[in-house]
């Protein structure tokens, strides 16, 4: 059997494992999987029903790649609310965020094109982009996003195409872009003429402070492709998500869709229409923050007390992701196998285009319980700590020799 070249070339970013439940006694930190207690499942269930008993047959039917109208509408809306130009003809509806994803890169990367992604990055990002065998440019992510002196001197070198970055809760960092750094991005997209694909699923977990303006809300000259999902702020499993962009994109990005699946399920787009006819989104979405917010008051209050020196841990002010640095010489990989028995996490091995760096480590606070946050906590700095007492005593021995 001969696969493709692109399968030849795809690794594997384990996103299976990554979305897979935790065994018994273990505590997950690895998947952004959002707190199942949090599902309104009353509220969906007759949501569902609603639809089926109102407009049955025009569910069941076929209906539009670009996504039910009235949905298109209400999403429009929600941009608009939060800055971002959109109206029902400028929204299309997608299998998840990560459908949006990989229509854009479908869109534009011939195999050996320039991508521009952010180091550490979205491992599903890399999964959807590689099938398209990008040349890949990873910028390093700093405390308030992209560094933009090496993104410059990377497009000095480099002919880039499309640029994707998470400027809102970053995953896997949790660090937002400034707004300086903002509308750098957009005088060097308009530079060096690329496109940017601006993904924001956690944009409206923010736990604390005030939001930035998007990317898109502040492209004076049609160059992002904004990206929205229910998946965090509603649930995942309804695989739904957007995106915004001009029309003749999104045209573009519309025959695509359909050469991909046609459409998006009618009953799942119809079944939410009806569930944000008769539910509060924004008040549901303003639990989830307050949960959230608790959740990652605990995590980071257990690494702060466990973790040993020289280990960075960022502070974000949303989303659903911690990023711990490791000192030199450390292997999130060992550590994992380590503990993996108690506690799972996403090392950063997967987060990378290059697939090489071995010294962060994702946690997400979201799903497992403030219990389970502090006995996994205590669990993975033990580990760490195992391992920095490995690493020193090696480096002490290579000294002596
Ligand atoms: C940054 C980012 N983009 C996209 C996705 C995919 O989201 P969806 O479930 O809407 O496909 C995720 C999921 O974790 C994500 O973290």
């Amino acid at each position: 059997m001969q696969f493709a070249q692109r399968i030849d070339d795809q690794m594997d970013s384990n996103l299976e494992a990554l979305l897979a439940a935790p065994a018994a006694g273990q505590v997950s930190f690895a998947g952004g999987l959002p707190d199942p207690q949090l599902f309104p499942e009353r509220e969906l269930s007759s949501a569902f029903s609603q639809a089926l008993t109102t407009a049955g047959a025009q569910c069941l039917q076929y209906a539009s790649a670009a996504g039910y109208e009235p949905l298109r509408q209400k999403i429009a809306h929600f941009l608009r609310r939060d800055g971002v130009p959109a109206s029902t003809n400028t929204v299309m509806l997608t299998q998840g965020a990560q459908q949006a994803l990989d229509l854009t890169a479908r869109l534009f990367i011939n195999p050996g094109d320039g991508l521009v992604v952010e180091g550490p990055t979205y491992a599903g990002a890399l999964a959807a982009f590689d099938a398209y065998q990008p040349h890949y440019l990873s910028i390093p992510v700093r405390s308030d996003g992209m560094d933009m002196t090496i993104l410059r001197q990377t497009l000095e070198q480099h002919p880039v195409k499309l640029l994707y970055t998470v400027p809102d809760f970053q995953n896997p960092t949790g660090t937002v872009m400034s707004l300086r750094k903002r509308k750098q991005l957009l005088a060097l997209a308009r530079e060096f003429d690329f496109i940017i694909l601006e993904d924001a699923p956690y944009r409206s977990l923010r736990y604390r402070g005030i939001g930035l303006p998007t990317l898109r809300e502040l492209d004076t000259d049609d160059r992002v492709i904004h990206v929205g999902s229910f998946s965090k702020i509603l649930s995942p499993g309804l695989r739904l998500g957007w995106l915004t962009a001009t029309p003749a994109l999104l045209s573009r990005l519309i025959t695509l869709k359909s050469g991909a699946d046609l459409e998006t399920s009618n009953l799942m787009m119809r079944a939410i229409d009806s569930y944000l006819n008769t539910n509060d989104l924004g008040q549901h979405i303003r639990q989830l923050r307050s949960t959230y917010a608790a959740k990652q008051e605990a995590m980071s209050t257990a690494l702060q007390a466990g973790l040993p020196q020289g280990v960075g841990c960022s502070q974000p002010d949303g989303g659903f992701f911690l990023w711990v640095t490791l000192p030199e010489g450390c292997d999130s990989e060992r550590i994992l196998s380590r503990c993996r028995d108690h506690v799972t996490f996403v090392p950063s091995t997967t987060l990378y285009a290059a697939r090489n760096d071995r010294r962060g480590i994702r946690l997400a606070f979201t799903n497992p319980s403030t219990d389970d946050i502090q006995r996994g906590c205590a669990e993975l700095c033990n580990s760490i700590r195992q391992e920095l007492v490995m690493v020193n005593s090696t480096k002490q021995l290579q000294q002596r020799n």
